[in-house]
């Protein structure tokens, strides 16, 4: 396992960062996409709010913006979780037994994929080959990758980060 990783900074929603995130991309048709995108990376989701930012800056209804959001699964409609956990799924991690992992990880975040812990520490999701097989079973936290990971390594992981999340959120107070 490698270090602990540092927690992507999200910024919080609001309609002021949304319009301003969005406007780079005003007078390019066809950008809806990209502008999406830009919001995920920013806020770590679409929020429903910024439907009409989106739909005025690209001349459409807000059912259109709406339609292309959920039309595509890499766009999250609710806020995640402080860190992202990709469980990968693919051929070699499979054979050195991620879905019997993926089903204890489950069962100790209490969460299924898409879906996050009831402290909002963690979000789960599926991942098909993060190009480190050689490693297997992989999982991602956020951007880092971590390779040969156990139930045990992924307890500690875990526990390392809540404790991080609680920190941050106490030194924030
Ligand atoms: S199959 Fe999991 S990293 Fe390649």
């Amino acid at each position: 396992m490698m270090p602990v990783v540092t927690p992507a900074r999200l910024q919080e929603f609001s309609l002021e960062l949304a319009t301003a995130v969005v406007q780079e991309f005003r007078d390019q048709p066809g950008a809806l996409i990209n502008a999406l995108h830009k919001l995920q990376e920013t806020i770590g989701y679409v929020d429903e709010a910024a439907m009409p930012v989106l739909a005025k800056l690209f001349n459409l209804s807000r059912a259109e913006v709406h339609g292309v959001a959920s039309f595509y699964h890499d766009f999250r409609r609710s806020k995640p979780g402080r860190y992202t956990i990709r469980v990968c799924q693919a051929e070699a991690c499979q054979a050195m037994g991620s879905e019997a992992l993926s089903a204890d990880i489950k069962k100790h975040l209490g969460c299924g994929f898409h879906e996050t812990t009831a402290d909002g520490n963690f979000t789960l999701e599926k991942v098909y080959c993060l190009g480190n097989c050689a490693c297997s079973p992989n999982i991602m936290v956020d951007k880092q990758t971590y390779g040969r990971v156990s139930m045990e390594s992924f307890k500690n992981l875990t526990a390392k980060l809540a404790g991080k999340a609680l920190t941050s959120r106490e030194g924030s107070k």
